[in-house]
């Protein structure tokens, strides 16, 4: 068979466009469903409401604005799993595949689980949460890994009206900890283990580090791996025995647009996650018509998200968006490099997915383990290809699309963020145009602009700081968990309190397109990893022999960023060995994510006249980049140790 190029050449600018076919398939190829959208965004959205979603009572109101706070569908009653699986077994489509599921090992097979099945498990696992006390508004915590029992989990939550918090498997035990007791979840949900490139990980020893002393009451563990765990009596029950016993009817729980659906931790500017709320209404609206469009999602697709589903990628693309439309979605529990380098190909090749998903962090290690690995398959299934997490160069970009995409596919670079929900700016794949390192036009429906510090919108391509106006995006975040202080400074304080500040920079192409330039904030991004900068440090220097520390990121070509620490030690002298530890700290606090590359031990830090430690001027340093004005520094005399000690060649 010939394989349908849906895109044309490059053009003189450099843009591709969607080809004629590519159009024909295209859910929307119109350009002017922008200018439809913008005329009315709150009209445009309640109609994305009525077509992509089953209410069980409409709204009164489309949306509320109270600066800065919002609401979405007000008065309308929903079930997010509902929307997810029943309707769909209505509609006739029970034994289409809903998941499928790869597992590491090779010589495992693949489950399939189509929505039949889904949603006999999702209700047999309801029945479970219910039966163990968990009731609508309780917080439910999900520490599992790649397997289709973390969608049951999250889906059995939605239906009862349960708000669950999905915590990163490759998270620490402290980690876990935090995030449970911040959201003071009943329940724990994880596995004995899982696999990693051959070896089992004991997940559950981690589990059982993070909730001794918490207000967790009932830890449910999936058997994986079946390694050796421990069992607390009374406390920790086995997933398969309590679902075999459970009834497999479990009616749904009428809830509020504006109920929460779930919470999700994430790094910000401070040592201390934000649990970021997002709502059952507004989110999965955003989440169906996001991956709808953005996707061009049909029926006959096999659509691969390679997030995990402990981030926001995961929780969108991995599970709501995709099974909300009825799709379906493959899951694959293993590394890009086990057992060789072309484990991801293999499984497009023998399951002919037709959308590809994923980070501009995979595709540089891709683009350094060679294109020998993927020219082993035939990858013609590809449709389209689609980027999320970071920005994306050039190079990547077009290696990306000439060796994965065959130079046929186009390539949806995604921007939107943990807080947004679902992607805010990209180009859709029948309109386009698809540009290398540019992210498109916002979603139709939804307003961003580029503001310059005072306030004004830039023109040309002056850079700038990206936001986002009201009506704001349905999906976009209702608050942070418990903090409302937080949520008020962190984005809706720089320009005041009606207008969302994304601390991302960005500029203008062709006054039109949008380019998304990096983090403006403290916040590194590491293999498509958020991470705080202040986390790093206050793991560091939890140490009693560190006086002061600062992280900052320094360019990686693969992971785009990797944390360094300069470290200021207390009466011991540096050596490898507490190089060792401090980074065996950050592993064990936060996660190997987290690990600093390097570790700079300096007699002082750079600081302002206020006392706070200049990271501009670190950065500069590890990139020999201008270090500017360092007479305003209230400690001059240690730029020339810092110069010497980085290496710094100005
Ligand atoms: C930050 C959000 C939401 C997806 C996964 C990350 C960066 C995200 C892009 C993109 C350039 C991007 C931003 C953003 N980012 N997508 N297409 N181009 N940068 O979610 O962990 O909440 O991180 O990721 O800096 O603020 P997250």
């Amino acid at each position: 068979m010939l394989a349908i190029r849906w895109v044309t050449e490059r053009d003189e600018k450099g843009y591709f466009w969607p080809s004629e076919e590519a159009k024909k398939h295209a859910w929307v190829s119109d350009p002017n469903i922008y200018e439809e959208a913008a005329k009315d965004p709150v009209a445009f959205w309640e109609k994305r409401a009525e077509e992509g979603i089953e209410w069980f009572q409409k709204w009164e109101k489309a949306y509320e604005w109270n600066p800065p706070h919002y609401k979405w569908f007000v008065g309308a009653k929903l079930n997010v799993c509902y929307n997810c699986v029943d309707r769909h077994i209505k509609a006739g489509k029970g034994d289409k595949p809903a998941i499928i599921w790869i597992p590491e090992p090779v010589d495992e097979p693949k489950r399939v689980i189509t929505y039949v099945e889904l949603h006999k498990l999702v209700q047999k696992f309801a029945n479970v949460l219910k039966s163990l006390g968990v009731k609508k508004g309780d917080r439910v915590s999900i520490y599992l890994p790649m397997i289709p029992e973390v969608q049951i989990a999250m889906l059995a939550c939605a239906r009862i009206g349960a708000v669950h918090s999905v915590v990163f498997s490759a998270f620490s035990a402290d980690s876990l900890r935090t995030r449970i007791e911040d959201s003071e979840a009943k329940v724990l949900i994880t596995a004995d283990g899982y696999y990693r490139r051959g070896k089992v990980i004991n997940l559950k020893q981690n589990a059982d580090k993070a909730v001794e002393g918490t207000s967790i009451e009932k830890v449910i563990v999936v058997k994986r791996a079946g390694n050796e765990v421990n069992m607390l009596n009374g406390r920790d029950l086995w997933w398969h025995e309590l679902m075999e016993e459970a009834s497999d009817n479990c009616e749904v729980e009428q809830m509020d647009s504006e109920d929460m659906l779930f919470l999700l931790y994430t790094s910000g500017t401070t040592g201390k996650p934000k649990g970021v709320v997002h709502t059952c209404g507004g989110y999965i609206v955003m989440a169906y018509w996001t991956s709808r469009w953005v996707f061009d999602l049909h029926d006959d697709d096999i659509f691969w998200c390679t997030a995990d589903v402990g981030w926001i990628t995961g929780h969108t693309y991995n599970c709501y968006g995709p099974l909300a439309n009825g799709a379906t979605l493959l899951f694959f529990e293993g590394a890009p490099d086990y057992p060789e380098k072309d484990r991801w190909w293999q499984i497009i090749e023998e399951n002919k997915v037709t959308i590809l998903y994923t980070a501009p962090t995979a595709i540089r290690m891709f683009a350094q383990w060679g294109e020998e690995w993927p020219a082993k398959h035939d990858l013609s299934s590809l449709r389209l290809l689609g980027t999320v997490g970071e920005p994306i160069d050039e190079d990547a970009w077009l290696w990306y699309f000439k060796n994965i995409g065959g130079s046929r596919c186009p390539i949806v670079d995604t921007w939107w963020q943990t807080e947004t929900g679902g992607t805010l700016i990209t180009s859709l794949p029948g309109i386009g145009p698809f540009i290398p390192t540019v992210a498109g036009l916002p979603f139709p429906g939804v307003t961003a602009d580029i503001l310059d510090s005072e306030g004004n919108s830039v023109s040309g391509s002056e850079g700038g700081y990206l936001v986002i106006k009201s009506p704001v995006p349905p999906s976009l975040l209702r608050g942070l968990y418990k903090d409302e202080e937080k949520f008020v400074n962190t984005y809706w304080s720089e320009y005041g309190k009606e207008i969302y500040f994304a601390s991302d920079g960005a500029r203008w192409v062709e006054d039109k397109y949008i380019r998304i330039t990096g983090r403006v904030d403290d916040v590194m991004n590491v293999a498509g990893h958020r991470l705080s900068s202040a986390e790093v440090e206050n793991a560091i220097a939890s140490d009693e022999r560190v006086s002061e520390c600062a992280v900052v990121p320094k360019p990686h070509p693969i992971k785009g960023e990797v944390p360094i620490a300069f470290v200021v030690l207390k009466g011991v002298e540096p050596s490898d060995q507490l190089k060792e530890e401090l980074i065996g700290a950050v592993k064990n606090q936060i996660g190997p994510t987290a690990k600093p590359a390097d570790i700079i031990f300096v007699k002082e830090l750079p600081k302002t006249r206020s006392g706070k430690i200049m990271r501009r001027m670190l950065k500069a340093l590890l990139t020999n980049k201008p270090l500017g004005d360092t007479t305003t520094l209230q400690n001059p005399e240690s730029v020339e140790h810092l110069k010497e000690v980085t290496g710094y060649k100005g």
